[in-house]
């Protein structure tokens, strides 16, 4: 079957990396893409990140990719709540999924570790949580304060949690939840209960849980012990950097926000940014886009396309040529999706 697939390149590498995504992905799939310049860029000739129907005209695909946005001079909260934001909440995505693996060729900075230690999936809410609007600022001067409140409720709370324990049930992976009820004592303890009502629907899988700081130490220390990791949207997005990093960087990192009801498209990008210190030198690492691109065709049902695309890229990786210099090579972005398409 064909898919209908927008795009939306963004800023930066983003564009880059987007485009040999769409090139590995055309060498295994029947797709049909859609082109939305919606960007920082954009922004600044038409003061909008999205047109005011920019969800409506995203709706009817089905599903999105989308590189990275962000630009010097454009202040990121307008790119985050001008786009990203806006579309992960009207389209219910409220699970964002990170995946990483060692491959190889690929150095950890934990350098004696193989690729069975360092597997974790990043499960991390992506909804409500810490990032919230509910807040605001107040006073003066010396008197000037802030004030942001987490959100967490309990339908957003469960259906998060029971996804990573459907996913760890699949993957045969134990469940860890990041949780700070010492220090956070209202929204804290009420996630640690709704997971613990979880858990007893899936007695057959192993969890447990940390608090957020010593998970992050653990992550480092002892990777081995951990599987999927379930998180709320700010530790989520800590934990998932820092697990990026263990396996060898963003260069390699992908993501999807899913709508697992699939009552409307979901949207894959890399966790990487629009990264302007290297943007338009043509050296930016495609693989983490492309391992997004996999994602999404899995969750389109084309999983022996999936499957292909990270084994060419396993193949590829291999061979130092294809490496590009975040991974200690010089090959170009070009160059380097290249040799993922001859692998393929
Ligand atoms: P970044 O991920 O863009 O870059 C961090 C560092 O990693 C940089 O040194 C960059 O060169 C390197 N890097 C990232 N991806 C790479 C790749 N594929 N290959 C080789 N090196 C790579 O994060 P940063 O610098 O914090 O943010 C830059 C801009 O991107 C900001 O405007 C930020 O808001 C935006 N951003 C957008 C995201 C999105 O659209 N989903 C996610 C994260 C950041
Ligand atoms: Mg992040």
């Amino acid at each position: 079957t064909r898919h209908r697939i927008a795009v939306i390149p963004g800023d930066g590498i983003g564009v880059e990396v987007t485009a040999e995504a769409i090139r590995v992905v055309d060498a295994v799939a029947d797709v049909e893409w859609t082109s939305f310049d919606w960007s920082c860029q954009s922004y600044l000739d038409t003061g909008k990140m999205m047109p005011d129907d920019g969800l409506e005209q995203l709706r009817p695909f089905d599903a999105i990719l989308l590189g990275a946005v962000g630009y010097p001079g454009v202040p990121d909260h307008i790119s985050l709540w001008g786009l990203l934001i806006p579309i992960r909440r009207a389209f219910d995505q409220y699970v964002n999924v990170r995946p990483v693996k060692l491959l190889p060729g690929v150095q950890s900075p934990l350098r004696d570790r193989t690729a069975e230690d360092l597997q974790m999936i990043v499960v991390r809410e992506n909804s409500e949580g810490e990032y919230s609007n509910v807040g605001g600022r107040q006073g003066l001067g010396d008197y000037e304060m802030a004030l942001q409140t987490a959100v967490f409720t309990r339908h957003g709370v469960e259906r998060v949690v029971r996804y990573a324990f459907e996913l760890a049930r699949q993957q045969n992976l134990p469940v860890c939840s990041a949780t700070k009820s010492n220090g956070i004592v209202h929204t804290m303890p009420f996630w640690d209960e709704v997971f613990q009502d979880v858990a007893k629907e899936y007695e057959d899988v192993p969890s447990e849980q940390c608090l957020a700081d010593a998970l992050a130490a653990r992550m480092v220390m002892a990777p081995q012990t951990l599987g999927v990791v379930v998180a709320s949207n700010l530790f989520g997005d800590l934990l998932s950097d820092l697990s990026a990093a263990v396996a060898g960087g963003l260069g390699i990192a992908p993501a999807a926000n899913l709508n697992p009801q699939r009552t409307a498209p979901s949207m894959f990008e890399a966790v990487h940014g629009s990264a302007p210190d290297i943007a338009g030198k043509g050296i930016a690492n495609p693989v983490a886009q492309i391992l997004t691109a996999a994602m999404m065709l899995d969750h389109l049902g084309e999983t022996q396309a999936a499957v292909a695309i990270e084994q060419a890229i396993e193949r590829a990786l291999a061979d130092p040529g294809a490496r590009t210099p975040d991974l200690g090579g010089s090959a170009t972005t070009r160059g380097s999706a290249d040799a993922i398409i001859a692998a393929l």
